[in-house]
């Protein structure tokens, strides 16, 4: 790889600052002054800004708080993906939405491009926790607590795993409910499917969790943040 090209994928600045960094002659490789911008690196060399080392980081993680409207996917030919929430340099090669939210939902959504981590959050057989926060058209009582914490049968027969539901707000009146729910697995429209199957329909969908990594309060919608590998490492 170029050394410029590094450099800005490394994050030190923007390809045109980093450029003005090699004129300055403040880069080096294994100790070297770097002397043209072409000059090629591999992953074993020592590359250094002022003296700093800059190591080479292979797998990066952004913790998004998706916004409505944007779709779970790397490309799609006439809607917005959420991989154009990124500024163009954290655009890595591979960088792809850690399981899928609807259109519709908000909320926390890794981007990673360390496809083992991805997969050990998404596999079925792994189980990580997911909590969200939902308004509902429908009265969510302590029945509904139950046939959820039962672990329920979908109209098309799909068995879930049990689900943990709190109800935080109930108007009788009106017919709404505001709940927390948790769920283990991450079934089509899971949330979505199971209120359907008890007669009533989820209005608002918003992810707060996801193991052990919540979703920032001070993070606007459509903003993300880089985690680091201590961050990620214990979201299992
Ligand atoms: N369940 C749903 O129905 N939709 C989501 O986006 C996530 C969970």
């Amino acid at each position: 790889m170029r050394i410029d090209k590094y450099l800005a994928n490394m994050n030190v600045d923007s390809r045109k600052e980093v450029h003005q960094l090699i004129k300055k002659g403040v880069v080096a490789v294994n100790g070297k002054t770097v002397k043209t911008l072409k000059e090629k690196i591999n992953e074993n060399d020592v590359v250094t800004v002022n003296g700093e080392e800059i190591a080479y980081q292979k797998y990066h993680y952004f913790l998004l708080n998706k916004p409505k409207g944007v779709l779970s996917a790397t490309e799609d030919r006439s809607q917005k993906t959420v991989i154009s929430l990124l500024d163009p340099q954290d655009r890595y090669q591979g960088i792809v939405p850690v399981g899928r939210l609807d259109k519709d939902t908000t909320g926390l959504l890794l981007l990673t491009n360390d496809g083992q981590l991805n997969h050990e959050l998404v596999a079925p057989n792994k189980h990580v926790a997911k909590v969200y926060r939902a308004e509902i058209a429908g009265v969510a009582d302590e029945e509904t607590a139950k046939a959820f914490a039962s672990g329920m049968m979908l109209g098309d027969g799909t068995k879930l795993k049990p689900a943990k539901l709190k109800i935080l707000k109930q108007d009788r009146e009106n017919a709404t409910s505001e709940i927390e729910i948790e769920i283990s697995e991450g079934k089509y429209h899971q949330i979505k499917r199971m209120f359907g199957a008890v007669g009533m329909k989820v209005t608002a969908l918003d992810r707060l969790s996801m193991g052990n990594l919540h979703l920032p309060s001070d993070l606007k919608r459509g903003k993300y943040v880089e985690l680091s590998l201590d961050e990620i490492k214990n979201i299992k």
